[in-house]
C-alpha cells in the first residue's frame, strides 16, 4: 500500500532537470510550495510550461524528484492526476466533446456520481462561468475565450486538490480575465499554480516564481518577484 497523500507537504521539488532530445530545458529546481495560490512568471522560453507539466508527470524529470502532496509524480503518475487538473493554455488540446455541457459532464464520468447529481455540478459550473445559455452549443463554435472558460470550467467541475493553469487568461477580454483571475485566487484548491505573463495577476498570489533560462532565478512575494522582474528590463 502506498502512502496516503499529504496536502500539507505541497509541491516539493528536489534537484529536478529535465533534458529533452539532449538538450537542458530546466536545470536544477528545487522548491517547497506550501502555499494556497502560486504565480509563475518569466520570459517566453524560459522554463514555465515545463515546470508546470512536471505537476501531473505530463513531463518527466531527467533527474532530480517532484511530489504533490507526498505522492511521487513519477512513481504515481495515476494517483497524482486524479488530484491535479491541469488547464492548458490551449482550450482546443482538451476540449472533446460535442457540446459544452457534454464536454463538462464528461469531466465527471466515472467519479462516481449519480446522474442527478453531476448535471447539478454541471449546470452550476455552467453559471459559475457565465456559459449557461452556450449549454447545448457545438463547442466549436465558442469563441477562443468561451472555449478557455469551458475548459477552465471542465476541470474545477471535478473538484481537484491541485489546480494548475499554463496562461489561463491569455485569450480573454479584460472581464472574463478578472473573473477567471478571481476564480483562480479564491480558493478553488488546496492548491493553485498559475502560469502567467498579468503581473497584476500574479500580484494576487501568494507567492511567485520566476523563471529564467530554465533555471528557477527567484522566489518569494509576488510584489517582491514582480518588481525585481521589472527591474530587470529598466
Ligand atoms: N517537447 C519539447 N521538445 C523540445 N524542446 C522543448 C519542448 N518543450 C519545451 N521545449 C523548449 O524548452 C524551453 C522552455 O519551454 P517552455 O514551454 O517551458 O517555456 P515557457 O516559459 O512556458 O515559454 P512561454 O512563455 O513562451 O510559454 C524552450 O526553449 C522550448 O523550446
Ligand atoms: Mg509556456
Amino acid at each position: 500500500m502506498s502512502a496516503p497523500a499529504d496536502p500539507t507537504r505541497g509541491i516539493e521539488l528536489r534537484a529536478v532537470a529535465v533534458e529533452i532530445d539532449g538538450r537542458g530545458i530546466l536545470d536544477d529546481v528545487s522548491a517547497t510550495l506550501t502555499q494556497r495560490t502560486v504565480a509563475v512568471i518569466g520570459a517566453n522560453g524560459s522554463g514555465k510550461s515545463t515546470f508546470a507539466r512536471l505537476l501531473n508527470g505530463l513531463v518527466r524529470a531527467s533527474a532530480g524528484e517532484v511530489r504533490v502532496h507526498g505522492l511521487d509524480v513519477a512513481r504515481e503518475t495515476r494517483r497524482v492526476r486524479e488530484r491535479v487538473g491541469f488547464v492548458f493554455t490551449n482550450p482546443d488540446a482538451q476540449i472533446l466533446m460535442p457540446t459544452v455541457a457534454e464536454d463538462v459532464a464528461l469531466s465527471l464520468k466515472g467519479r462516481g456520481r449519480g446522474r442527478e447529481e453531476a448535471a447539478a455540478r454541471v449546470a452550476a459550473v455552467l453559471d459559475r462561468f457565465g456559459l449557461s445559455a452556450l449549454a447545448d452549443r457545438p463547442a466549436y463554435s465558442l469563441s477562443g475565450g468561451q472555449k478557455q472558460l469551458l475548459a477552465l470550467a471542465s476541470v474545477l467541475v471535478t473538484e481537484p486538490a491541485v489546480v494548475v493553469a499554463d496562461e489561463p487568461t491569455t485569450l480573454l477580454d479584460l472581464g472574463n480575465a478578472r473573473l477567471i483571475g478571481d476564480v483562480l485566487t479564491s480558493g478553488i484548491a488546496v492548491q493553485t499554480v498559475i502560469v502567467t505573463h498579468d503581473l497584476e495577476l500574479a500580484e494576487r498570489c501568494d507567492a511567485a516564481l520566476r523563471f529564467a533560462d530554465g533555471r528557477l532565478v527567484d522566489a518569494g512575494e509576488p510584489a517582491e518577484v514582480t518588481g525585481r522582474y521589472r527591474a530587470a528590463f529598466a
